[in-house]
């Protein structure tokens, strides 16, 4: 099994320092909001995101200062739409410790979430980091829009492949094509390898939200430290689901769906799953999470090896194997 930590190896040290900046970035002088700031650097996450920043911008020419303001704006950023997320969810547990929602209530969760993003914006407005706040902004354009998208389809239960694509691409590969975009971007001007590397991203982005997807079916809270998909009050119609319900008979479906829009009990749960298995969802949602990691692999290739490169294929494995 492959661990973030072993994928880091190489950037061991710089990881370390944009700790520094994101923990400098996050400071206010307003007492609660300070509070929550101190809270969100204790919640635990895998820090994917500037981990792919520091790879990219290694394997394209090294690190530079901008390398690490790109970074601490994408995991600004991602905090802040994390915070959100939990609003919309009504979800109380997010990395394994109580959300801020749970805690402080929508009212400061929505409201810090706003002030994270807006931190992130200035952050890279007083380095006129122009490019960056560009791709940026479009990729929380992108983010909103999926998030809106998924809600006003799981309403109505009826999102087929297609759809789910696309609102993963930009719920999640938005930002992780961004960051290794970025990551290239604060150290190279060819812009042949922005593109590559945004492509690399975009496609092990759309592996991992798949990934997150099944686990969401699989899991369990204490695997992946916030509740499970059929937990949340937003109903979530993901790849497996739409596997299943496109090859089982019309009668089963319409009952499963019934089952769903009802607030499953826990044995109705357990026959959602079942009904998923039954019709291949899950290897379905598997073999697609490999195509996609398949396609990141291949945008690899033209680079040079180097142990950052090496880290990189390692974390194309570590996310269609992951358990967190
Ligand atoms: C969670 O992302 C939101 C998704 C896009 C699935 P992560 O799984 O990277 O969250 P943390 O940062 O490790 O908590
Ligand atoms: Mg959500
Ligand atoms: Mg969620």
């Amino acid at each position: 099994m492959i661990t973030l930590r072993e994928i880091s190896a190489p950037i061991r040290e710089e990881l370390r320092t944009f700790q520094d900046h994101f923990r400098n970035a996050m400071r206010s002088k307003v007492g609660l909001v300070d509070v929550i700031a101190r809270y969100l650097l204790r919640q635990k996450g895998k820090k994917i995101r500037p981990i792919l920043v520091l790879l990219t911008s290694k394997v394209c020419g090294g690190t530079t200062p901008a390398t690490y303001r790109a970074a601490t704006l994408v995991e600004i950023l991602h905090t802040a739409t994390l915070i959100h997320d939990d609003v919309v969810d009504g979800a109380d547990t997010r990395r394994g410790l109580a959300s801020i929602n749970a805690i402080w209530k929508n009212k400061v969760a929505v409201l810090m979430g706003d002030y994270l993003l807006s931190r992130g914006l200035l952050l890279s407005l007083e380095r006129e980091d122009f490019y960056f706040l560009k791709v940026l902004s479009d990729a929380v354009r992108r983010m909103s829009e999926g998030e809106i998208l998924q809600i006003e389809k799981s309403r109505r239960l009826d999102i087929d492949e297609e759809t789910y694509l696309k609102i993963i691409s930009d719920k999640t590969a938005s930002l992780i094509s961004t960051c290794c975009e970025l990551g290239a971007a604060s150290t190279t001007p060819d812009e042949e390898k922005w593109k590559q590397m945004r492509s690399f991203g975009e496609n092990i982005g759309m592996a991992f939200q798949i990934r997150d997807d099944l686990l969401d079916h699989m899991g369990t809270k204490s695997m992946t430290g916030k509740p499970t998909g059929l937990d949340t009050k937003e109903k979530k119609l993901t790849l497996p689901l739409i596997h299943a319900f496109r090859k089982a008979p019309r009668k089963e479906r319409k009952a499963i769906m019934q089952l769903i829009k009802s607030q499953a009990s826990r044995n109705g749960k357990i026959r959602i799953r079942e009904f998923v298995k039954t019709y291949g969802g899950i290897d379905y949602a598997i073999r697609k999470a490999e195509y996609y990691s398949n396609l990141a692999r291949e945008e690899l290739q033209p680079f040079p090896d180097s142990p950052s490169k090496t880290a990189l294929l390692k974390f194309i494995d570590f996310v269609t194997a992951r358990s967190n």
